[in-house]
């Protein structure tokens, strides 16, 4: 079959970037990956091509290295596209180390769009988050609320880097982009061969769960219960691996064939619904008829008390919905955790 175009995808072998991967050659895509490994394993390029019965083609190298990203974009001139997911993502870890953030995920950006124009290659898609909203206003939160001050450095370079690209778009530079702004995902592709993998003790509330029950963890902590909503625990729209990796085919291909209103759009990628810890917990314990040992402590600082979608603009605009519910994510999750650690 001949291919419908290559697409670079960064971070690659990472959570969200694997599962785009798989989508995107499913799709008829032909994928490559840059990805420096250092918060992924080189066996998920194994996963994907047994998943796809395509082998994606991977460099392994860090996106700081100007040089080899050149030498690569020399060699891949044909890119239709790129979805940019290599960075890191840890919250409270950018509080102890902001420089790290800073250069690892503002300096790689900037190389990624030079050496696109570079070489002309004009499509892009740029992984961003709804914590660029901070506490919102107004729930559900739409595109157009107010960019509020970042909490934490992870945060801060979700908002520059959507400047920057909006900075080059508006300069003449010939780039489109598009800026996904995620919501939480949490879940696993079905096939049980990819999954979140965080390295450490997981930061992120659902490989603590899978890890706890797994009895990797001792105790799941649920970081406050005293906020202003109806159960009292934080609520968050929590959104399915494959239908957020899903957008991304939608968004590149929407540049790709000229659909875009404008050379810079966002979207909001959520379900529209928010979740609060103590449903996430029902949610697994009914999917999986596995009990969650838990307790109540303090909250976790620098937490919003809740967010959740408005999604119109990526249902109607962008021609994208969820289609996965909680039941789903929070069983799936569950099974990743379990193939992966008989493996
Ligand atoms: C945050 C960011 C998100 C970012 C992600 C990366 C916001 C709104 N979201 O997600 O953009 O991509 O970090 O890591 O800024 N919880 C517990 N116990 C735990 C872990 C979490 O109770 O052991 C609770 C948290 O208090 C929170 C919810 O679970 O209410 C989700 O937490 P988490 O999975 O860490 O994601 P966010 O902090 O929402």
């Amino acid at each position: 079959m001949k291919s419908k175009g290559k697409i670079l995808v960064t971070g690659g072998s990472g959570f969200i970037g694997s599962h785009t991967s798989v989508e995107l050659i499913q799709q008829g895509y032909e994928v490559v990956i840059i990805d420096n490994l250092s918060n992924s394993e080189a066996f998920i390029i194994d996963r994907i091509e047994q998943i796809t019965g395509i082998r994606p083609k991977f460099y392994q190298f860090d996106l700081l290295d100007l040089g080899r990203l050149d030498g690569f974009f020399l060699e891949n001139n044909d890119i239709a596209g790129v979805i940019h997911f290599a960075a890191a993502k840890a919250v409270g870890e950018s509080v102890q180390i902001p420089l790290h953030y800073y250069r690892n995920n503002l300096l790689t950006m900037v190389n990624l769009l030079e050496v696109m124009v570079k070489y002309k290659i004009v499509n892009f898609v740029f992984s961003s988050s709804c914590t660029v909203y901070g506490q919102p206003d107004e729930l559900p939160v739409t595109e157009n609320a107010k960019v509020k001050p970042a909490v934490s450095p992870y945060g801060y370079t979700k908002q520059v880097n959507e400047n920057i690209l909006k900075d080059l778009i508006r300069s003449g530079a010939n780039i489109k982009g598009i800026a996904l702004r995620y919501f939480n995902p949490i879940g696993a592709h079905h096939s049980g061969l990819i999954g979140e993998l965080p390295r450490g003790v997981p930061s992120n509330l659902m490989p603590f769960i899978t890890q706890t029950v797994y009895g990797i963890r001792e105790q799941l902590k649920v970081f406050g219960a005293d906020y202003n909503t109806l159960d009292g625990s934080c609520i968050r729209d929590y959104i399915h691996v494959v239908d957020l990796a899903k957008a991304h085919i939608v968004a590149i291909e929407r540049l790709i064939h000229g659909k875009n209103l404008s050379g810079y759009e966002m979207f909001n990628i959520g379900t529209g619904s928010g979740f609060s810890v103590f449903e996430v917990i029902k949610s697994f314990e009914k999917s999986t008829g596995q009990k969650i040992n838990y307790k109540v402590v303090a909250r976790r600082g620098g937490d919003i008390e809740q967010i959740w979608a408005d999604t119109s603009k990526a249902n109607n605009v962008l021609g994208w919905k969820a289609e996965k519910n909680l039941d789903e994510m929070t069983l799936s999750a569950w099974q990743w955790e379990q193939k992966y650690r008989v493996k």
